[in-house]
């Protein structure tokens, strides 16, 4: 099993957001391919428009729900958004440099958002969801 290979334990229980990280998962399985095949010069440029915008969108919706739910968290969480927001437009902006390392670098910020951020951060925001619906 890939680690961009969707799990059911990361569901957070939200259709929008679970949705939203199956497509990153999606799109970042197919940069790793990509990159195991030598064509990751060739996508890597609509791959990090793709992962802006993505995080864009993704992290309003995500805010939106802590708030919703009332997440005690939401401030880090929120700081944590604002990081990953902000490396992710650094990348585009190294990748405009020709920069060549560009696909290693981008390759280990999807990951770090796949094993890190979804599979821990946003987990704690899946648990408080469960746990607010059993009270
Ligand atoms: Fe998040």
């Amino acid at each position: 099993m890939g680690i961009f290979d969707w799990d059911e334990k990361f569901a957070t229980g939200n259709t929008l957001i679970d949705t939203e990280h199956q497509r990153l998962f999606a799109f970042a399985g197919s940069l790793d391919r990509a990159t195991h095949d030598d064509d990751a010069e060739m996508v890597v440029g609509p791959f990090l428009s793709n992962l802006i915008e993505y995080t864009e969108t993704h992290y309003r919706h995500e805010e939106a729900l802590m708030r919703e739910v009332d997440y005690p968290d939401i401030a880090a969480h929120q700081r944590i958004h604002d990081d990953l927001r902000s490396r992710a437009r650094a990348l585009e902006t190294s990748l405009g440099y020709g920069k060549s390392t560009i696909t290693t670098e981008l390759m280990a910020f999807v990951k770090e958002m796949r094993l890190r951020h979804i599979a821990q951060e946003d987990k704690r925001i899946a648990d408080h969801i469960r746990k607010r619906a059993s009270l």
